[in-house]
């Protein structure tokens, strides 16, 4: 399919729930257009909560599009990185928001990727009992997945993202040039999420995310657009039939029960959220494959593109026993037992659990030797 030239207005793709719909933005230049959030409500004041590494890039612009909603707005500047998603640094947000004074109606700004943006929401669910919120993302993780759908978190020693709330903000606004100052590491975790959209729902997005990894890796901006907007909507799609994962929504965790044993086996910030998860997705296969939803050809071609994206392919050395135990601290497992997303057909997921046996042939054929 050949790509549309990039529009010089914003995309919207938007989420249906009720009262708690909103829209979400795509395009260039939308973080320093007060036009952006023109549909925030106004209040006496409002916090950007960034880190140390995007604050300097893009805190400033946003401030100034803000100006003229907010008799102030304050920035608070977290520390930078996976390690800091825990109970102290939240307490930093509510230490802000104390100290300006800020009331009910004071509307918190998520400037960042997943880190900021899932701290800042979990944040806005529990000040006052709930503010309302509005998400900046800008890793390309954060626009295809973590800024969508409302789940905010942070983690426990004991477990990923195990304490949190599902708080949907008011607005996602997806500015794409903020994508040219990630560094090609994040780039490639970002890539991952958006990969996982094909398996679990569109064969034909997979398709095309084969013929443009390149560009998607080069930062082409008609590739980027495209594969922000195609993403959200699938995960608009999802999350407007299933908002607190009674059931469906739980696809779009293809790959992160392998990946968040990973993620806490090696300690938080090791590798990347979005490099385990694509790590994840190939385990998945294999055990897709056991479980007899796809073929061997199938995994071929999804450990190839994960790779081409810039991923790793290959677990790191846990051993069976740990990743069992890690994997059975998961908010799918029931009555300590594992439930995986496999694929049941090309384009199509479901959620099962499977034998022990099984999941040490896949980790003994996907890990790399103890
Ligand atoms: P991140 O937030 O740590 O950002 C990655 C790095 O890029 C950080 O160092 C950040 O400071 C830097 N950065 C961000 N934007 C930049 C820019 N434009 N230019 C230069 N540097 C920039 O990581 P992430 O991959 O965005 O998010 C991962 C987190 O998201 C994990 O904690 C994961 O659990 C969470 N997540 C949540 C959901 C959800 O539905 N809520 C979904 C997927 C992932
Ligand atoms: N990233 C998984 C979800 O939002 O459900």
């Amino acid at each position: 399919m050949p790509l549309p030239a990039p529009s010089a207005s914003p995309e919207r793709v938007d989420i249906q729930l009720g009262e708690r719909s909103y829209p979400i933005l795509i395009g260039a230049g939308l973080l320093d257009d007060p036009q952006s959030f023109a549909a925030v409500p106004a209040a006496a004041s409002a916090l950007v909560v960034s880190n140390t590494t995007v604050a300097p890039l893009y805190a400033k612009a946003l401030r100034q599009a803000l100006a003229g909603r907010f008799r102030t707005v304050h920035l608070l500047e977290l520390p930078d990185g996976e390690v800091h998603k825990n109970l102290r640094t939240l307490n930093l947000i509510f230490d802000a928001l104390l100290g300006h004074g800020s009331d009910r109606k004071t509307v918190l700004f998520a400037l960042g990727g997943g880190v900021v943006g899932d701290m800042t929401g979990f944040a806005a669910a529990s000040y006052m009992r709930g503010v309302p919120f509005v998400q900046v993302p800008t890793t390309l993780l954060a626009q295809v997945d973590s800024s969508v759908g409302g789940k905010t978190a942070i983690n426990h020693p004991l477990g990923k993202n195990m304490i949190g709330a599902f708080y949907q903000p008011q607005l996602v606004v997806c500015d794409l040039d903020t994508l040219q100052t990630l560094p090609p590491r994040e780039l490639s975790a970002g890539l991952a999420e958006v990969i996982k959209y094909g398996p679990i729902h569109d064969m034909a997005f997979f398709d095309w995310i084969e013929a443009n990894v390149d560009a998607l890796v080069a930062r082409e901006p008609a590739a980027l657009a495209y594969a922000v907007k195609r993403s959200c909507e699938i995960k608009a799609l999802v999350v407007g039939q299933d908002e607190r994962e009674t059931g469906l929504r739980a696809i779009l965790n293809f790959g992160h029960t392998f990946g968040h044993a990973v993620e806490s086996g090696l300690g938080y910030g090791e590798w990347l959220h979005g490099e385990a998860v694509g790590c994840g997705m190939v385990m998945a296969a294999h055990l897709s494959q056991r479980l007899g939803g796809v073929d061997a050809a199938f995994v071929e071609r999804l450990t190839r593109l994960i790779e081409r994206a810039g991923l790793p392919t290959v677990g790191p050395a846990l051993g069976a026993d740990r990743y069992l135990e890690l994997m059975r601290v998961d908010k799918k497992s029931e009555a300590g037992e594992i439930r995986f997303v496999v694929i049941d057909k090309p384009g199509s997921a479901a959620v099962s659990s499977a034998p022990d046996a099984l999941v040490r042939e896949v980790l003994a054929q996907c890990c790399r030797a103890e």
